[in-house]
């Protein structure tokens, strides 16, 4: 390249239109892009350089991301959730470690949130052949740190989507971990037949409302149990039923006695088998539900919410050998690389087709004038209960 032109590169800025094969969607706010010609990119990312509260330790880092070379990529982000795995990875109590690193050009080591959602192959180099710009991707491990406008990876640890035709960053972007948790625990722990119940507590959660709408297309009842509110109940009542819910109780109800014969009316004099629990909760509540259980019922958990612990009633396993199970997606997904993405592949198949709903979300756009606190703030927001939408970072113009 001759100076002069390596000059008009550098003092360039260009628009750059977005590709028209990617979905339209109104929460992508501006279909423009600006980077700079020369290939560096300006990032952001939410970080922490210790565990701790997210309020305390989280800060937005810039740092430039120069032109790919060899077998290097450069993404943008387009949507990435806040889930509550992602809380307690920064808390420092969740068993998936993130990498504290100074590769973003930071003094200290620095370690950015979010393991989940989904990017833009924006530039790649040479040695890239799996991938192309304008694609779709997701990821395959936790740990990449997806709270951040872009980032410059290799492919190996991506997962492209085939097909986006139909889907928003948001539906992409929260499928792999709460829909094919729910996925994997009706089909992986006990062979459901269709007119089959299962129980499942923290219903109104990703998790339980993918659960009843799985649950749904496949045949199968549920039982659902959300925490009793003063405010809101029936109409929390209505949407999860509209999704497909065929009971819905309060924690409250199930543990009442007499919980147990309404379960007995419910289940055809108790002759229709519940054969499965699904536990998100913990705490007592998870005895009263395995009461109802079957026998040779399994219940799996795979959510602490409430963070009490599950104690085993002792006559259940002796007299109804019910088993207690423990399912962790991200340990699925690692030894199982190509039964998860067939797994993602149906769930998008199916959200393309209208058959399956995204839980309400609480979008916080992100984007060059965002500032640190309303990030911070959105994470830390999470910890609340009772919220009406979960909170997803939707990266605009950055
Ligand atoms: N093991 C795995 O592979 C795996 C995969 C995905 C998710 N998870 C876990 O599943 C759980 C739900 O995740 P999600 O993303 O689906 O959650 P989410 O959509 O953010 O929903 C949170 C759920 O937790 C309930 N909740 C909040 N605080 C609670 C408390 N103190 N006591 C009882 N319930 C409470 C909420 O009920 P209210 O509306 O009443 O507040 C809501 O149902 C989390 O623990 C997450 O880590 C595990």
């Amino acid at each position: 390249m001759t100076p002069s032109r390596a000059l008009n590169r550098v003092s360039q800025t260009v628009l750059r239109p977005r590709p028209t094969h990617l979905p339209q969607t109104h929460l992508l706010r501006t279909p423009f892009r600006s980077i700079s010609v020369y290939g560096y990119e300006q990032a952001k990312a939410l970080t922490f350089p210790d565990y701790g509260e997210p309020k305390d330790v989280l800060r937005l880092h810039s740092h430039s991301i120069s032109t790919p070379h060899s077998n290097l990529l450069t993404l943008k982000f387009l949507a990435s959730p806040i889930n509550p795995a992602d809380i307690n990875q920064i808390q420092g109590v969740y068993p998936s470690k993130p990498t504290f690193t100074t590769t973003l050009g930071s003094a200290e080591p620095l370690a950015v949130g979010g393991n989940e959602g989904v990017a833009e192959v924006i530039a790649l180099g040479s040695g890239v052949k799996g991938l192309k710009k304008g694609d779709w991707v997701i990821q395959r491990a936790p740990g990449f740190g997806t709270w951040r406008t872009h980032a410059q990876t290799t492919e190996d640890g991506l997962l492209r989507i085939e097909n986006t035709e139909g889907l928003t960053p948001v539906q992409v972007g929260t499928v792999s971990v709460n829909p094919c948790t729910a996925y994997r625990m009706l089909v992986d722990f006990v062979k459901l037949k269709p007119g089959d119940w299962f129980i499942q507590n923290g219903a109104n959660s990703g998790v339980g409302r993918a659960a009843i709408q799985l649950a749904k297309l496949w045949g199968y009842k549920s039982i659902n149990v959300v925490r009793k509110r003063e405010e809101g109940m029936d109409a929390l009542r209505t949407d999860l039923e509209g999704l497909g819910a065929d009971v819905v109780v309060t924690d409250e109800e199930v543990m009442e006695r007499g919980f147990g014969e309404k379960i007995k009316e419910i289940t055809n004099g108790g002759r229709d088998e519940v054969k499965l629990g699904l536990n998100c909760v913990g705490g007592k509540l998870v005895n009263a539900m395995a009461k109802v259980l079957s026998p040779h019922a399994h219940m799996v958990t795979y959510g602490a919410m409430s963070k009490q612990p599950v104690t085993l009633p002792t006559p259940l396993l002796i007299f109804k050998n019910i088993s207690f199970d423990g399912f962790w997606v991200s340990k699925w997904s690692d030894r199982n690389p190509e039964e998860k993405k067939r797994c993602v592949d149906k769930i998008l198949n199916l959200t393309r087709e209208g058959k399956f709903k995204d839980t309400p979300m609480a979008p916080i756009h992100w984007d060059a004038t965002t500032k640190q606190d309303e990030l911070v703030n959105a994470v830390q927001g999470t910890l609340e209960g009772y919220r009406s939408g979960k909170g997803i970072f939707v990266f605009g113009e950055t």
